[in-house]
């Protein structure tokens, strides 16, 4: 599978695994974790997306303990995680309610968590999960920084900023920030004109998307409209309706890289069916117009 280089020292792979969903799995056993990471690689899909915050802080965990079973594939993998979520769960059951803490102290502190959970030396790509109204850029890009020198970090990103938010905390930084992960998919797809995916394109960031099946809902009738122009161009093209909605992703000229998040086996292994779809320009407005519910102006 092709890759996507972010920096020097990290490529990532053309659609990426997300980890999110991994406390919903009825099963989570190191074994049955390792049965989807090895669907993953046996497509190529190497790059693993984890948070902190996932499964109220026990996704880590649960992977490290996976990838303890079969150390020799952590070094076929990229692992991205992130962090400033604080919420009164696991770890930080004592606090009050929800925030961000965009602060050194705890951006360290939620680093180390991560490598040690996860049994890791580096992690590949740390992103920013959330943009944070508290956020001193000075404070943050330095603690960001710190942690590439430190070796703690191969790449940094962010995670749901807009244009000026990823501009403001660059300001403040030596290292560049390689991608912006954020919600795209054919219900949410406002990034393709709001001038989100503009922005990385002309700033050369990667755009990642999360949720590209909209969590799984541009198949129920939530959009009937788009749920039967999946189904029907499916049948034309041969593909499942999942693979022509990240298809469309696939085309836009910014470089999407899908983060999908199935936790069955059986779809894990159809992910990289997407990547043979090619959907021609009246395809793709096809879908656009279906999701829009109503053709281009
Ligand atoms: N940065 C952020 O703020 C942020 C926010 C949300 C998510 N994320 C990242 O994005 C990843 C993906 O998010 P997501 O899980 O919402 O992605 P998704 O791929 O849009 O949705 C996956 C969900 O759709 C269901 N689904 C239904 N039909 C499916 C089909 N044909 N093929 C595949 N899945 C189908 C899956 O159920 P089954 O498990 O039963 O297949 C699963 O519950 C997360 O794991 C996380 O890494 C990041």
């Amino acid at each position: 599978m092709q890759k996507t280089q972010l920096s020097e020292s990290v490529a990532v792979s053309r659609i990426i695994y997300g980890l999110w969903r991994l406390t919903d799995d009825k099963d989570r056993s190191p074994s049955h974790i390792l049965a989807k990471i090895e669907a993953c690689l046996n497509q190529g899909i190497t790059s693993f997306d984890q948070a902190d915050i996932y499964g109220g802080y026990s996704s880590e965990t649960l992977f490290g303990s996976a990838l303890k079973t079969a150390p020799a594939l952590r070094d076929q993998m990229e692992i991205i995680t992130k962090c400033n979520i604080v919420t009164p769960t696991g770890v930080y059951a004592d606090r009050r309610l929800k925030y961000y803490d965009t602060s050194q102290a705890h951006i360290q502190q939620s680093v180390d968590r991560s490598l040690r959970e996860m049994g890791l030396e580096q992690i590949d790509l740390l992103l920013l999960h959330r943009p944070d109204p508290l956020m001193d850029a000075a404070e943050t890009g330095a603690a960001l920084d710190s942690l590439i020198q430190s070796g703690k970090v191969k790449a940094l990103g962010v995670s749901n900023f807009r244009p000026f938010d990823l501009a403001l905390l660059q300001a403040n930084m030596t290292n560049k920030l390689v991608c912006n992960q954020i919600e795209i998919n054919l219900q949410d797809n406002s990034a393709l004109t709001n001038g989100d995916l503009a922005y990385l394109q002309r700033k050369n960031i990667v755009p990642m998307a999360w949720s590209p099946l909209a969590g799984g809902t541009l198949f129920n009738n939530n959009n009937p409209v788009l749920a039967e122009r999946l189904r029907d161009m499916s049948l034309i093209y041969g593909v499942e309706p999942a693979s022509l909605a990240v298809a469309w992703l696939l085309k836009h000229p910014s470089n999407i890289l899908p983060v999908m998040g199935s936790n069955r086996v059986d779809r894990i292994k159809c992910f990289s069916e997407a990547l043979s779809v090619e959907l021609d320009r009246q395809s793709w407005y096809e879908l656009y117009e279906a999701a829009n519910g109503h053709e281009v102006p």
